[in-house]
């Protein structure tokens, strides 16, 4: 069963968002929830009946029986503990420039980034995908200092022993005046509903998403996301949003692209070949031979390739012969040489965020880049729509609230 924590387990500061130009120091987080640990403050939100994780093994069956050409396999198995530490070990490659170059993205221009955010008032922020959070301490400590009220920081990932490790290594490792850490153990789609509850509503909030992992998904699933948590999912009503802050990578050099993704040491194929073991293990393949067998490691290869008609790097799982066997009751056949969608990345200029942006009611306020590389940091916020009677609707202007304005 799914642990949520309670808006009144999140006092004091989800009870009452005040502001005052005193500097005042941050109250203490209260023990927030029976299951979540007292040291790193991480709460459950994982929703048992939708929550992808506890579904991995459906998933499974269901991407590798779709016809031949629209296989794949889900990308939630890449990110389990030994898929963490062959992903942070990638990072440490040259040639996998995406980390270093976000990196030395947010270390120019962190000063006028996180301006920027504090002046979106915000109460809460939430960084999606936080990860191994070797960003998050330049990035919170060059925000707090820019404060001037309490902000409740809650890093989201939807693996509990990473989440676990990087809180405890950001609170060993920096001090924060304002800033109360905490942890949220779920997936996006998770995240939005819990910050969708009614109890959160006068709480304005913050999303940062670094890594590019929002290209992760395909534009149209990228502005879904992002409308997620701009609007109620029931009622359609604008969220409490300050602002979206997306890093993403622009790049279109193909030989660049393909050297990041498919590093000379193998570090990038070993990590996505994880995903081979990571469902055997979903879907409890010891004993089960069919599983065994069409999931062994030696019937499969790695390829990688750059599709620039869609600005997507894709990660595919290839099996060296045919494959045939019953899995879930369901029985599933692989050609030799038939491509399984593992992970997409996509390399998305500044137009292609923006339309992303404004199909989800978001614009692009400020971009920050990297030249050399394409790569862009971006602030969103969402538009303002004027209204067919001449009055500006501004649906979650600076103030947090809904204004309207004549001309
Ligand atoms: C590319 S890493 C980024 C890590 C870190 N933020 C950085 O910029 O280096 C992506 C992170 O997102 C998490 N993740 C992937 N899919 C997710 C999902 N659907 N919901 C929540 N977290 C997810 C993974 O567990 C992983 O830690």
């Amino acid at each position: 069963m799914a642990s949520i924590l309670l808006p009144s387990q999140l006092d004091p500061l989800i009870r009452a968002p005040t502001r005052s130009t005193t500097p005042q120091p941050p109250r203490a987080v209260p023990h927030l929830h029976p299951t979540a640990s007292s040291d790193t403050n991480i709460i459950n939100i994982r929703s048992s009946t939708e929550c992808p994780l506890d579904n991995l093994g459906t998933a499974i069956v269901d991407g590798l029986s779709q016809p031949p050409g629209s296989k794949s396999l889900p990308a939630l198995l890449l990110w389990d503990e030994k898929g963490q530490t062959l992903y942070d070990d990638l990072l440490t490659w040259p040639e996998y420039y995406p980390y270093r170059v976000e990196a030395e993205l947010l270390n120019d221009k962190i000063g006028d980034i996180t301006a920027t955010i504090a002046l979106s008032r915000a109460d809460i922020l939430v960084e999606l995908g936080a990860g191994n959070m070797s960003k998050s301490s330049l990035f919170l400590s060059s925000l707090d200092k820019r404060l001037h009220a309490p902000l409740v920081y809650y890093a989201l990932d939807v693996d509990g022993a990473q989440l676990e490790r990087s809180l405890a290594q950001l609170k060993q490792c920096t001090t924060l005046k304002w800033i109360t850490v905490c942890g949220l153990l779920g997936t996006y789609e998770d995240g939005a509903r819990w910050l969708a509850r009614p109890e959160l509503a006068a709480f304005r909030r913050t999303l940062v998403w670094l890594g590019n992992s929002i290209t992760n998904c395909e534009e149209q699933g990228a502005s879904e996301l992002l409308e997620a948590f701009s609007r109620d999912p029931d009622t359609g009503r604008p969220q409490n949003l300050a602002g979206f802050l997306l890093l993403v990578d622009g790049c279109q050099d193909a030989a660049r692209i393909e050297l990041a993704y498919d590093v000379p040491s193998g570090k990038s194929r070993g990590w996505i070949m994880h995903a081979l073991e990571a469902a055997r293990e979903h879907l409890g393949g010891d004993g089960d031979s069919d599983v065994e067998s069409l999931l062994a490691d030696g019937n499969w290869r790695f390829e990688g390739r750059w599709h620039p008609e869609r600005q997507r790097y894709e990660n595919y799982l290839v099996p060296t012969r045919p494959l045939m066997g019953i899995i879930g009751g369901q029985l599933i056949r692989l050609d030799e040489g038939e491509r399984v969608a593992m992970l997409g990345s996509g390399k998305w200029p500044e137009a292609t965020v923006s339309a992303v942006a404004a199909r989800s009611g978001l614009e692009i306020k400020k971009a920050w880049r990297n030249e050399e590389f394409q790569y862009g940091a971006y602030w969103l916020q969402p538009i303002i729509r004027r209204h067919d009677s001449g009055i500006d609707i501004a649906e979650m202007g600076e103030s947090g609230k809904e204004s309207t304005k004549r001309e």
